[in-house]
C-alpha cells in the first residue's frame, strides 16, 4: 500500500475522518453498482453483498461524524470537499471505463456480469488493500476495529465475486478492469497527498475533467 499516503492521511483524526468519508462513498458506489443488476438477475448472494455494501458505508459515515464532532468546520470542509471530488472522479473513470470494455454483442444477462465481476473485483480488491492497513495503523481504536471487522466480510465477497468470474470465464476481461482501476487509484493518491496549495493550481485542470460531487451510478 501506498506509504506516503497512509502516513498522511492517519496522522491527524480530521484526514483520517476525510478519508474514512471517501471509503464510505466508494462503498455506497459499491451497492449502487450491485442494485442496478436486472430483477431478474438479483440472486441471495446479490442482495447480502449489497446489503453489505450498505451497512459498511453507513458504519464509516457514522465514525465521520464521530471525530468531526460538531460537523465540518471550513477547513475540514475543503478538505472533504477535495478528497471526495477526487473519489467520485476515481469511481466515475471506472465505471465508464468498463463501460467501454463490455462486448458489443453481449446479451442482457452477460452484460450485467461483465459490469458486476470487473467493478466488484477492482473495487474489494482495492478495500482489501486498504482496510488491512487502517486495521494495523489507524491511531484510533474504533478505526482499527471497524477496519478488521470489514476485512472479514470483503473477504467473502472477494471469494463470491472470484468465483462468479471463474464460472463465467471472465479472467480476462476482469484482469483488465483490475488493471485499469490500478492505474486510476494511483491518480486518486496522488490527489489526497496534494497539499490544498498544490491542489488549487490543478484546480482548473481538474475542473474540466470532472464537475460535481454526485457518485457515478450504474443503469442499462
Ligand atoms: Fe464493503
Ligand atoms: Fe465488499
Amino acid at each position: 500500500m501506498d506509504k506516503k499516503l497512509f502516513t498522511h492521511l492517519l496522522s491527524k483524526p480530521s484526514t483520517v475522518a476525510a478519508f474514512l468519508r471517501c471509503l464510505s462513498e466508494i462503498e455506497t458506489a459499491g451497492a449502487t453498482w450491485i442494485v442496478a443488476a436486472p430483477a431478474e438477475f438479483w440472486t441471495t448472494d446479490l442482495h447480502q453483498h449489497a446489503l453489505d455494501e450498505l451497512r459498511h458505508a453507513k458504519r464509516l459515515g457514522d465514525l465521520v461524524r464521530k471525530f468531526r464532532v460538531d460537523g465540518p468546520a471550513k477547513v475540514q470542509a475543503d478538505l472533504e470537499d477535495r478528497w471526495c471530488r477526487a473519489t467520485a472522479s476515481y469511481l466515475k473513470q471506472l465505471l465508464s471505463s468498463a463501460y467501454r470494455r463490455v462486448p458489443k454483442d453481449a446479451t442482457p444477462a452477460e452484460h450485467m456480469l461483465y459490469l458486476y465481476a470487473g467493478l466488484a473485483l477492482a473495487v474489494e480488491r482495492r478495500l482489501m488493500k486498504i482496510y488491512p492497513t487502517l486495521a494495523k495503523q489507524a491511531h484510533q481504536p474504533e478505526v482499527r476495529e471497524l477496519a478488521t471487522q470489514l476485512i472479514a466480510e470483503e473477504k467473502t465477497h472477494l471469494s463470491l465475486v472470484t468465483r462468479t468470474i471463474k464460472t463465467n470465464g471472465f479472467e480476462k476481461h476482469a484482469e483488465v478492469i483490475v488493471e485499469i482501476e490500478e492505474r486510476l487509484a494511483q491518480k486518486w493518491f496522488e490527489i489526497l497527498t496534494r497539499s490544498p496549495e498544490t491542489e488549487a493550481k490543478n484546480e482548473i485542470k481538474f475542473s474540466t475533467s470532472f464537475s460535481g460531487t454526485r457518485l457515478p451510478v450504474l443503469s442499462f
